[in-house]
C-alpha cells in the first residue's frame, strides 16, 4: 500500500470530434484533448484513520472514498485501490472549467487524475490508462477507453479499442467552439440504446456503424491537410449518422442548425448524444463566438493542437 499521495496531478477533457459509439464496436474515432481539464490537489488529513475526501465544487462534489452508495466514490475507490494507493488520510480538492456529464470526458479526467495522484507524473501512460479504465467501468459499464487515452495523454488521437493509438498531426490550431444543450443524459443509457436497436436492425446498423468509421478516416486525412472545409463537411455527415443510431435529440439538432447558420464550416453532437454537447468547427469569418454570446447561448471556443 502506497502512504502517500502526490501534491498535485491532471488531465486532459476531451471532445470527440469524429466517432463516438461506433468506436464502441471496433471502429476509428478521433479525439482532441482540452487543456485544463481538471486539476486535483492532495493534502494529508489531521486523522490519516479518516477515509480520504474528494471535494470538486465545480461538479457540486463533496463526498468520502468509503460512501459505497456515490458511483463517483465507487469510482474513485477503484482507481485508489488499482494503484494500491491510500483509502484514508487524504483531502483531494478538484478544480475544472468542464462540466460534469457532458459527454467531455468528466469522468476519465477524474479517474486519470487520481491514478496520477498515487502513481506519480513518470508513471507509464499504459498504467494510467489501466486504472483510469478500472474507475470508467464503475461509470459506463464496458467503455470503449477513447475517454481514458485522451484524458491521459491530450493531443489530438486516432483511436481504435485494443490497438496502439496515433498521435494525428495538426498543422495549424483547429479552432472548435463546444456548445452544451444543458439536456442531461447518461453514456451507459445512450450506448445501451445503440446496442439494442443494432440488435433489432443489424442490417441497417452495421453499414451506418461502417460510414462512421469512413468518416473518421476521411477526417483524419482532412485534419492532416488541414482541409477545414472537408473535415466541416464530414462532421455534418457524421451528425446525421450518429443521430441514426438513436442518440440525436432536438436540442443538438437545434445547436448544430445555429452554428451552421452563424458560419461554422461543420457541427456534430460529441460524446453520447441524447444531450450534453454539440462541436463545431469555427469558420475563417470567426464570428459565431461573439454572436452566441450576445444572444446569451453558453458556448466555450478551444482550440486543438496535435
Ligand atoms: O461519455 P461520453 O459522452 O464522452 O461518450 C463516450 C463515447 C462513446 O463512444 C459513446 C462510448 C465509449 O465508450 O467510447
Amino acid at each position: 500500500m502506497i502512504a502517500a499521495l502526490h501534491p498535485c496531478a491532471e488531465a486532459y477533457g476531451k471532445v470527440i470530434v469524429l466517432g463516438e459509439h461506433s468506436v464502441v464496436y471496433g471502429k476509428p474515432a478521433v479525439a482532441a484533448g482540452l487543456p485544463n481539464g481538471l486539476v486535483l490537489r492532495a493534502r494529508p488529513l489531521p486523522d490519516s484513520a479518516e477515509p480520504c475526501r474528494l471535494r470538486i465544487p465545480a461538479w457540486g462534489l463533496d463526498l468520502s472514498v468509503a460512501d459505497v452508495d456515490h458511483p463517483v466514490a465507487t469510482a474513485a475507490a477503484t482507481v485508489l485501490d488499482h494503484c494500491r494507493g491510500p483509502r484514508t488520510g487524504w483531502a483531494i480538492d478538484g478544480e475544472t472549467c468542464l462540466p460534469a456529464r457532458a459527454g467531455l470526458g468528466s469522468s476519465a479526467t477524474l479517474t486519470v487524475a487520481l491514478a496520477r495522484l498515487v502513481l506519480g507524473p513518470e508513471a507509464e501512460v499504459a498504467a494510467i490508462e489501466a486504472a483510469s479504465l478500472a474507475g470508467e467501468r464503475v461509470f459506463h459499464g464496458e467503455p470503449s477507453g477513447l475517454d481514458s487515452a485522451i484524458a491521459a495523454r491530450g493531443g489530438v488521437l486516432r483511436f481504435v479499442r485494443g490497438e496502439p493509438v496515433r498521435p494525428i498531426a495538426v498543422r495549424a490550431p483547429i479552432p472548435l467552439v463546444i456548445l452544451p444543450s444543458g439536456v442531461a443524459r447518461s453514456t451507459a443509457v445512450e450506448v445501451a440504446k445503440v446496442r439494442a436497436r443494432k440488435e433489432r436492425l443489424p442490417t441497417l446498423l452495421e453499414p451506418i456503424l461502417g460510414a462512421l468509421a469512413a468518416a473518421a478516416e476521411a477526417g483524419i486525412a482532412a485534419i492532416e491537410s488541414n482541409d477545414l472545409g472537408q473535415l466541416g463537411e464530414i462532421m455534418n455527415v457524421s451528425h446525421e449518422l450518429v443521430s441514426a443510431l438513436g442518440v440525436g435529440h432536438p436540442a443538438l439538432d437545434r445547436l448544430v442548425a445555429r452554428a451552421l447558420e452563424g458560419g461554422a464550416l461543420g457541427a456534430k453532437l460529441t460524446g453520447a448524444g441524447g444531450g450534453g454537447c454539440v462541436v463545431a468547427l469555427r469558420g475563417p469569418d470567426d464570428a459565431l463566438v461573439s454572436a452566441l454570446a450576445a444572444e446569451g447561448t453558453p458556448a466555450i471556443p478551444v482550440e486543438i493542437h496535435g
